[in-house]
């Protein structure tokens, strides 16, 4: 048995009698190995944050799960066929985007997952910051390696977005909706941004990464501060502290299954959700296109994605990429 899955196996051995002691030597026979060597897997698996107690007599015990997106912990669960298989885990990094992006340069195949407990320098869109508190939120960043025109790799967003708000909804019951382009509002305050990052060779994309902060655990003195826009949180908005790991898994399930649907069927598959799940269609807007401001009403999304804005003169214009307010309140 390969180290990485003796590993595994003996986490499994342990979870499937929580609370309850398994010997050493049960173990041993189970996984092939010498007690020694167990010993030694338990060692690791503590230094990890796991909880487990021995005794000589009784053996081992597991008493408690390190709260931590590890792939101890996530793999197990996940139900997919290509998204988080390659998982790296950092207690602390800069930018789990920049590490993602280094990783992809180097390789790394379709929906390797860059997850960090804490970021120190998170990104945000148009060169802003994304506040990453230790252990509070989701930051993780996937990369995709399937070549899209440069011109509809902002559909990877989209379907990034639409996949959030859907596990928000069905699963944490939230009344989740895209502020086009990327960020997720819960009751008018920002809940989770997307920033996609790529590299292209001439007119395709050779991969992207997507990007995505959650605020999870958040409590209101955590979102106090730097941040632009009222923000809140899982937690906040269901009244209990939410399972990180669930909510990460789930994601990463739609996401693949949202992803290869775009694929097989192209973007005009998510408009209509697009439509049913924005904050702003419909709605007076100021848009920052850049340094030039356009204020007017939200009108539709065009067939490839773009957001058709009636200004105030009555002319129509296609944004692509732009920060948008709303003019009126954001229920
Ligand atoms: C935004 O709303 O402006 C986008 C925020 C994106 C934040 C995530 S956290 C994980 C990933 N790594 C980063 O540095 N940024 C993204």
């Amino acid at each position: 048995m390969k180290r990485e899955s003796t590993h595994l196996k003996i986490l499994q051995l342990l979870k499937q009698d929580f609370g309850q002691p398994i010997s050493g030597t049960t173990l041993a026979s189970l996984c092939g190995l010498s007690r020694t060597s167990i010993w030694k897997h338990v060692q690791n698996l503590k230094l990890l944050g796991y909880e487990i107690t021995s005794h000589p007599k009784e053996g081992y015990r597991l008493t408690g799960l390190p709260d931590a997106l590890i792939a101890e912990e996530i793999v197990p669960e996940l139900h997919t066929s290509w998204a988080g298989r390659h998982l790296h885990h950092f207690a602390q990094i800069g930018s789990t985007n920049e590490v993602a992006m280094e990783l992809a340069l180097r390789g790394a195949p379709h929906g390797t997952v860059v997850i960090a407990e804490e970021q120190t320098q998170g990104k945000g869109r148009l060169s802003r910051s994304w506040i990453s508190s230790p252990r509070l939120g989701i930051y993780a960043s996937l990369v995709l390696r399937t070549p899209l025109p440069l011109m509809e790799a902002h559909h990877a967003t989209s379907v990034a977005a639409v996949a959030l708000s859907e596990v928000l909804i069905t699963i944490w019951t939230l009344p989740a909706r895209i502020k086009w382009p990327n960020d997720i509002l819960v009751n008018g305050r920002k809940i989770a941004g997307i920033l996609t990052e790529l590299q292209s060779d001439q007119d395709y994309t050779r991969f992207l990464v997507i990007g995505v902060g959650i605020n999870v655990n958040h409590q209101p003195r955590d979102l106090e501060g730097p941040f632009r826009y009222p923000a809140t949180s899982v937690a906040l908005e269901c009244g209990r502290t939410t399972n990180r790991k669930d909510l990460l898994v789930q994601f990463l399930a739609r996401f693949e299954n949202q992803y290869d649907l775009y694929l097989q069927e192209g973007f005009s598959a998510f408009l209509p959700r697009m439509e049913l799940l924005s904050a702003v269609l419909g709605k007076r807007i100021r848009v920052l296109v850049g340094n030039r401001e356009i204020r007017g009403r939200a009108a539709a999304f065009s067939p490839e994605g773009g957001l058709r804005v009636w200004d105030e003169s009555g002319n129509e214009e296609t944004i692509w990429a732009g920060d948008i307010t709303r003019l009126e309140g954001m229920e």
